[in-house]
């Protein structure tokens, strides 16, 4: 499993990891993902699969980097607080390495959601703070926040067929050593199910590569997101042999040709 930069932070975590909505696979196919290298951990207090995530950490937390997010009715300063509390019990741990807003909530000022995020991590609760489904003007904003600690990940929609970030929210946070935690790498499955024929060309086309270069593809897809450099993904599979599949996506790469077809097909 190839390794990425957790933003600045000097922490390397595993490009692909294990996401966690609606996930109902049980604790098997995480503890599978984590031998076989996916060791980062994506879920929320809002999925309700935090005390899953807490049963198949037992025993091997430190070789885990457990992601999870606070919801953005929780986005007050005590709010922020009693959501982490909540979430550490659930996760059965005594720190979270990182702790997302999920959406932002333009009713909160994020100063003040950013005041408590620092305490907790002054307080040895959380490791480092990311954001999620936040654009370049509002990640500026959060960013300007900040008095002590960085933002270390984006958490943002990012797969062949959903490239909006390219635009701009992409190169900004490789500018400014941000991770991006693309979700829904897969587009919800889509991009893992066919079909492989015409008149479909994207996932005809999507077929053809994964031919050509021995994968599946559902590992081709992945791939060419991982192809970016600042770019981790978190597939979701219950399927002990999908998580497998999906890690297999890691220690190779597509050729700068094939992800230049890829990237006119699905433009
Ligand atoms: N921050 C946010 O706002 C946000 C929003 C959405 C998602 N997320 C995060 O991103 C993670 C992933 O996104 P996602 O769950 O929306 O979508 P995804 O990972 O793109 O796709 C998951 C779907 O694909 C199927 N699948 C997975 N691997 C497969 C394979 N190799 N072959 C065929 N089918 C496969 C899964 O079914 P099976 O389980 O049956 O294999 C599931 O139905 C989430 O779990 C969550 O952690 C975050």
């Amino acid at each position: 499993m190839e390794l990425k930069p957790l933003g600045n932070t000097g922490v390397m975590v595993p490009e692909i990891g294990l996401g966690m909505w609606r996930y109902t696979g049980g604790v098997e196919p995480l503890r599978l993902g984590v031998e076989l290298g996916a060791f980062l951990i994506d879920t929320a207090e809002i999925y309700g699969t935090e005390e899953v995530v807490g049963q198949a950490v037992r025993g091997i937390r430190d070789r885990v980097c457990l992601a999870t997010k606070v919801s953005p009715d929780h986005l007050q300063y005590e709010a922020v607080l009693r959501a982490a509390e909540g979430s550490l019990r659930r996760l059965d741990t005594h720190y979270i390495d990182l702790y997302q807003i999920h959406w932002p909530n333009p009713y909160v000022p994020i100063q003040e959601t950013m005041r408590a995020m620092e305490a907790l991590v002054d307080r040895g609760l959380v490791r480092y703070i990311g954001v999620s489904n936040f654009s370049v003007p509002q990640l500026r904003e959060a960013q300007a926040a900040m008095r002590n600690y960085p933002i270390v990940s984006n958490q943002v929609l990012y797969n062949l067929n959903r490239r909006q970030i390219e635009a701009d929210l992409l190169p900004y946070c490789l500018q400014q050593g941000i991770a991006v935690i693309a979700y829904s790498p897969l587009d919800e499955g889509r991009l893992a199910t066919g079909p492989w024929f015409q008149p479909d060309r994207r996932m005809w086309a999507l077929g053809q590569v994964a031919a050509y270069v021995q994968k599946t593809p559902a590992q081709v897809a992945l791939n060419w997101c991982t192809a970016r450099p600042p770019v981790i993904v978190i597939p979701k599979s219950n399927s002990p042999a999908r998580v497998v599949e999906n890690c297999g996506a890691s220690g190779w790469r597509l050729s700068q040709e094939q992800i230049r077809f890829l990237d006119a097909v699905f433009s």
